[in-house]
């Protein structure tokens, strides 16, 4: 009984549509059960259509009562209407008025896409394709239209009423507890972008006045009681909004700027016009509650979806395989604003494990995708990190290749050229190509190729003629030999036993060469001694680097390279060698471990009190994932795990003297007030991260550290990390430490997702019975997916080995979940199941073990076209 196949659909079938809708009248009248629109949409012929077409409106789960053109009923044989659509057989060659009326019940909406219900609060959401749940329309992204939105709900349930664009009018409904608002916005907009709010909510607000001079309301909607959490989320929209225009020259414009945190959302959040919906996880932030990395996210968040208001929404996608037009680009800018917010070489190294960790295992399986896809069956499966992070990385080569003034004014061509329209990839690129003069064709291969480029380099020293060569080659894998080659842009230097060597090169440039063939070089002249090369500096291009180098020629770039963030590649590199061969012999003695913990015990002492943030990531080996990625086949995680966990203690016993001393003078301060500024909580960084190797190589120093930390801290970042390194010390100290932070905060779900996380990572034995325990734990709730990801989620993506248990019990664990989760929520299910993306590369035990599982998966009956579509993908 195995589901059907769904319909692919595919670039090259793109057509415009044949119906234009200019405006659409929305009256909203929302109600637990049976919310019921009316929707006036303006239609004519598309002068770009066919002349004599139907008008096929989308629909998804609709109730349609009623049905009027230009005023008039309609007979029955006129259209056809079913849930997922309604079709005018022969509609008017001219332009007239379509009045719907349809009923949703937004209680019984598990899916959370179209109108639902969040802890009774009303909220939508309509990317990629829920507008369609609300009312039938040409719900598609090039269809702009002009939005005027009355919403009606009683008073007392809802007495705060949003919609996108200015409000324009309140009132009441006489005779009756209703009240309502209409709401107009002048922006020609996609029906994606539509939103309402309806509920009881509390709210922060302040005034910012743009460039332009227009005086913007900026408010934050939360639970009541919650304000207090919101001052941060509020302050980052203020300077989300002031660094648009500094940096990209962007001003905001509309009269009103709103977000809204609600508890139950699929994703992140939502640039809906004016009303930008979010995951409360990141808008929600107090230091009793919130951890460093959670109010960097907010940070981040809240910047990505107010620079979406530009980037996406005044210049929005023509179809969905645009969708790296407004992601990949808008990621690109919310990391520059964070480095520009914070320490900008600790902000690259993150945004690089980030795309390692995500976005290399994606593109090495069976899910890899190009950045522009060719074709899919499920949209909502392609908000991925190809399409999100790889799509920002190649903005960033873009911006290396022609130069930060050119990459301004491309922008600022882009962004006038394509101003309210559905633009596509091509259009962004002609922006650059047209203020460059340079034909960027080539360059645009990087949207249409999936998979890691594989960089081989060999370097030459010849001490005759005092020269240095360099050969850089790429390829594909996967590729042909044929294989178009790609434009890389390759930041490099050279690095003398002493320091830095002062290089030019006719064919750098800013320090920047540019590899556009399958093979090329360079010759470096008077080079005096063997220079060790220090290559892709910032992580200049998104790319995987082979070239044999020592321990000590990258440990050298360790001591000496003037770029960051390979001065912390270096480490990771030699790190990530000796774990590699740690775990293919299984032997006990590591080879270079002690070297490695010399240099790092060095750099520690030379820089862990000038700049922790940095410092701490250098204490950070490599992930597991990472390794298992590097290796590529045939993969044991236990046999990985278990030589990373003897490097980190070699590590830690070599440092842990030093560690102890500086952890402490890093201390704050008693009375200190808490601020999360990135000096602040780099500090805390340093110190947590010590913490964790002290109890490595002393585990009951570390337990007793951890417990003084966990009672001491006066912030959520210290006391979490206290219980994380707790977590991994088995005994009856972490399950009384682990019980005791439930107790405190049983009324706060977002921190208990964090205690789930936590549990869900141990990499134990028995960490399945003990996700099956916390599953039955009240605050635990398949319904919201928060707690989904915090223990199915993370156990599936952050603990390896018991994901990966050769009893196949971990992917029986995700399996069942993905199958019980996907009646309610497909988009969950569909995600979670994505974890099982790197499973051919296992070793064959597990192999079978995980492909038994995803078969059982994509055998069963009934399942949604998001599950159909990642299990198919996965086995093909
Ligand atoms: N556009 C949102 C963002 O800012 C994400 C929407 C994701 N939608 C979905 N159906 N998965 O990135
Ligand atoms: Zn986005």
């Amino acid at each position: 009984m195995r589901t059907e196949t769904p319909p692919t659909i595919r670039l090259q079938d793109y057509r415009p549509s044949d119906h234009l809708i200019d405006t659409v009248d929305l009256d909203i009248r929302l109600d637990r059960q049976a919310s019921r629109m009316t929707a006036v949409l303006a239609v004519r012929p598309n002068p770009a259509g066919v002349p004599i077409a139907p008008l096929v409106l989308d629909g998804d789960e609709l109730t349609l009562l009623s049905l009027r053109l230009d005023g008039e009923p309609l007979p029955a044989e006129a259209y056809t209407a079913t849930p997922s659509g309604l079709t005018l057989h022969a509609p008017p060659q001219r332009p007239f008025r379509l009045t719907l009326e349809t009923q949703v019940d937004p209680t019984a909406n598990t899916k959370l896409m179209g109108l639902y219900r969040s802890s009774g609060v009303y909220c939508t959401q309509c990317e990629a394709d829920g507008f369609r749940r609300i009312t039938y329309f040409l719900d598609r992204p090039d269809i702009l239209s002009v939005y005027t939105t009355r919403i009606e709900a009683s008073r007392d349930e809802a007495p705060v009423l949003l919609g996108n664009g200015n409000p324009v009018e309140t009132g009441e409904v006489p005779g009756t507890d209703r009240h309502y608002a209409i709401w107009q916005d002048p922006h020609p907009k996609p029906a994606y972008l539509f939103a309402i709010v309806g509920g009881r909510l509390g709210h922060v607000g302040r005034s910012f006045t743009t460039s332009e001079g227009r005086a913007v309301a900026l408010g934050v909607y939360v639970e009541p009681g919650k304000e207090a959490r919101a001052e941060y989320a509020l302050d980052a929209v203020a300077r989300s909004m002031a660094w648009d225009e500094l940096v990209f020259g962007r001003a905001y414009d509309l009269d009103v700027f709103n977000v809204v945190a609600v508890s139950d959302f699929n994703m992140g959040a939502m640039e809906n016009k004016g009303l930008n919906i979010f995951n409360d996880k990141y808008v929600l932030a107090s230091p009793e509650t919130a951890t460093d990395a959670d109010y960097a996210n907010i940070e981040a968040i809240i910047a990505h979806e107010y620079f979406h208001n530009w980037s996406g929404n005044r210049v929005t996608c023509r179809d969905w395989f645009q969708l790296c037009l407004k992601e990949g680009l808008t990621v690109f800018r919310d990391q520059e604003f964070s480095s520009d917010m914070r320490s900008r070489a600790v902000h690259r190294i993150g945004e690089v494990r980030t795309l390692r960790a995500r976005q290399f295992p994606e593109d090495a399986g069976p899910l890899a995708h190009p950045v522009r896809p060719k074709q899919y069956a499920e949209i909502n499966n392609f908000y991925t990190a190809t399409v999100y992070e790889k799509g920002a990385e190649i903005v960033r080569m873009l911006k290396a290749l022609i130069g930060d003034s050119a990459f301004r004014k491309g922008m600022d061509r882009y962004f006038s050229d394509n101003d309210g329209t559905a633009a596509t990839v091509e259009d962004f690129l002609q922006a650059f190509a047209t203020e460059t003069g340079r034909d960027l064709a080539h360059f645009a291969q990087w949207y249409e190729r999936p998979g890691t480029p594989r960089i081989a380099v060999s370097g030459h020293y010849d001490a005759t003629a005092k020269t240095y060569r360099l050969n850089i080659r790429q390829t594909r894998p996967g590729a042909g030999a044929d294989a178009p080659p790609l434009v890389i842009p390759v930041a490099l230097g050279l690095v003398g036993p002493d320091g830095p060597l002062d290089v030019t090169h006719e064919r750098l440039r800013d320090g920047v060469f540019v590899l556009d063939e399958a093979e090329d070089g360079l010759t470096f002249e008077n080079i005096a001694a063997p220079p060790v090369p220090s290559l892709f500096r910032d992580f200049s291009a998104p790319v995987r680097v082979e070239i044999a180098l020592s321990d000590a020629e990258r440990l050298t770039l360790l001591r000496h390279d003037t770029d960051a963030f390979n001065r912390w590649e270096s480490a990771q590199r030699v790190a990530l060698r000796i774990v590699i061969e740690g775990a293919r012999s299984g032997s006990e003695t590591l080879d270079g471990a002690a070297g490695l913990a010399d240099a790092l015990a060095a750099f520690v002492d030379q820089e862990a009190l000038r700049d922790p943030a940095f410092a701490a990531l250098m204490l950070a080996l490599p992930s597991e994932g990472e390794v298992a990625g590097e290796i590529g086949a045939n993969i044991d995680p236990d046999a990985i795990f278990s030589a990373r966990r003897r490097l980190r203690q070699g590590i830690a016993a070599r440092l842990r003297d030093r560690l102890v001393s500086v952890r402490d003078r890093l201390a704050e301060p008693a009375g200190a007030s808490f601020s999360p500024d990135a000096a602040s909580a780099g500090r805390r960084a340093f110190r947590n991260a010590a913490l964790d190797l002290i109890a490595v190589a002393d585990p009951e120093h570390g337990a007793t550290l951890a417990r003084e930390q966990i009672a001491s801290a006066t912030t959520m970042t210290d006391r979490l990390a206290g219980l994380a390194t707790l977590s991994l010390i088995p005994g009856e100290a972490r399950e009384a430490e682990l019980a005791a932070f439930a107790a405190l905060y049983t009324a706060e779900p977002l921190v208990l997702d964090k205690w789930f996380a936590i549990q869900a990572a141990i990499p134990e034995d028995d960490t399945i019975a003990r996700i099956g325990r916390l599953q039955r734990h009240p605050a635990f709730s398949m319904t919201n997916p928060n707690r989904v990801r915090s223990l199915i989620g993370v156990f599936s993506l952050a603990n390896p080995t018991q994901f990966n248990r050769p009893d196949g019990a971990g992917y029986a664990l995700v399996a069942e979940t993905v199958l019980a989760l996907d009646k309610r929520n497909p988009q969950i299910a569909a995600r979670l199941l994505t974890a099982f993306g790197s499973w051919r590369q296992l070793e064959p035990v597990r192999r079978v073990a995980a492909e038994g599982a995803l078969r059982g998966i994509a055998g069963a009956g009934g399942l949604s076209r998001d599950v159909v579509d990642i299990a198919g993908r996965s086995l093909a």
